[in-house]
């Protein structure tokens, strides 16, 4: 295969998969879906009629290709993960990987029975910073991993139009806190390497912003993780906190590495700090910074969230050409990313109590799992629904979600 034909199923943030293929030469962009018919018009009358345009997957799924990235919603991505591996197809994967343990149980037992490439696209993992930490990690420097914080915090509220587009069963709009925990997770977990083995959760407040958003959830949430060698994660993530942030720090017994505060303005997230011992014992002050990142051509430190979507689908691309060294989040290391979160919110709902966080690389472990669907979205859960907010779904009026529609149509 000289080069990988790709299919796109979402066009919002499927586009910047567009900017790779257009770009770069081991891939070919052959076909696109989206049920939203003005936004696949719009890339259609943008990327010309060499593409298929489909609305409908049943039919995308059957065009002529290798691979398909799923860019549609957030809670959806396993039913048609497992579509598409069955049909031989590989799979790269938005964040995040299933919404529930019975779709965890049968993603992993397909990636295993095809044997495709199944890969994550947890970015963070790639931004310049947290990957410059895995280096110094995997090579010893910072020792054996003993805590370890992540943030990504992000204050929605004006782009909630854009990315709600006003639906009140969006699924941004009906998710709890600690679900969408990989962006703050996954760094931490690609740097170490360690499986998470428990999980206590916790949830901010429901606030006024998340009321005018329409999301129905505590703003922000909390998961404190116990790893397999005892150290500890804490991972910090909101949709509706007042400000930004991504931000990783990790401490091992050589010493710290952690990223710049973006309010410092010093390079941003792209900055990172080290302090490190030469020997466990040493206990000397070394601190030292430098932006990690730039050193790659300029091109890819342009490429979105920081760079780290070129080498997403970089490495997703050289795997499937036979690369086996190529740097891809596996559905297992997918999983120890997700399940924390899942597990957190368990943890909120039974009054904070730590939660086991389940390994399902182990083939026993998976029959308590397999008839599994808590999660809040009622169309999956049937009769093991949960709210959003432990206290309670708050009750938004159906004008929150019509203001919030005519504030996208009309472009405020
Ligand atoms: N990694 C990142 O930095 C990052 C950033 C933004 C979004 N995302 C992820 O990308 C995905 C898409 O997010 P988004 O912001 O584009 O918003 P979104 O979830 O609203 O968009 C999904 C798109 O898929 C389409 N779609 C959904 N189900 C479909 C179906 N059955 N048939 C045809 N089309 C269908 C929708 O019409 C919509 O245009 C989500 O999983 C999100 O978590 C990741």
């Amino acid at each position: 295969m000289s080069k990988v034909k790709i299919g796109i199923f979402g066009v919002r943030r499927g586009s910047s998969v567009v900017k790779y293929c257009r770009t770069q030469p081991d891939v070919q962009l052959v076909a696109i879906c989206d049920k939203w018919e003005q936004g696949l018009m719009d890339k259609k009358k943008e990327l010309g009629e060499d593409i298929a345009y489909y609305t409908s997957f049943d039919d995308f799924i059957k065009h002529d290709m290798d691979a398909v990235v799923l860019a549609n919603y957030a809670n959806e991505h396993a039913p048609y993960a497992i579509r598409c591996m069955e049909r031989g197809l590989h799979v790269l994967s938005e964040v995040l990987p299933c919404q529930t343990m019975a779709e965890a149980v049968q993603l992993v037992e397909t990636v295993e029975k095809t044997g495709k490439v199944y890969a994550y696209a947890e970015n963070y993992c790639f931004m310049a910073a947290p990957y410059e930490m895995r280096k110094l990690y995997r090579s010893g420097k910072l020792g054996e991993f003993e805590y370890g914080e992540g943030e990504y915090m992000h204050n929605c509220e004006s782009i909630w139009p854009i990315i709600t587009r006003g639906e009140k069963h969006h699924w941004r709009n009906n998710i709890y806190a600690t679900f969408y925990c990989t962006h703050s997770i996954g760094p931490l977990i690609h740097i170490t390497g360690l499986r998470p083995v428990s999980v206590t959760g916790f949830e901010l407040p429901f606030n006024a912003r998340m009321e005018r958003m329409g999301a129905k959830s505590g703003n922000t949430g909390m998961e404190i993780i116990t790893m397999e060698n005892g150290g500890i994660i804490k991972s910090l993530h909101g949709l509706g906190p007042s400000k930004n942030s991504i931000w990783f720090c990790i401490y091992g017994t050589l010493g710290r590495a952690e990223s710049s505060r973006e309010d410092a303005q010093y390079g941003g997230h792209g900055r990172i700090f080290t302090n490190l011992d030469r020997y466990e014992g040493e206990c000397f002050n070394r601190p030292a910074t430098y932006c990690p990142g730039a050193d790659e051509p300029s091109i890819v430190q342009k490429w979105g969230h920081g760079g780290s979507d070129y080498h997403v689908m970089h490495n997703f691309v050289d795997r499937i050409l036979g690369n086996t060294d190529a740097d891809t989040i596996d559905i297992y290391e997918a999983l120890d990313m997700f399940l924390p979160g899942m597990f957190a919110y368990r943890s909120v709902l039974a009054g904070g109590i730590p939660m086991d966080i389940p390994n399902l690389r182990i083939a026993s472990e998976r029959d308590k799992w397999r008839n599994d669907t808590w999660c809040t979205d009622p169309a999956v859960a049937k009769e093991q629904l949960v709210p959003s907010y432990s206290k309670g779904n708050p009750d938004i009026p159906d004008e929150t979600y019509q203001r919030i529609y005519e504030e996208w149509i009309n472009g405020v």
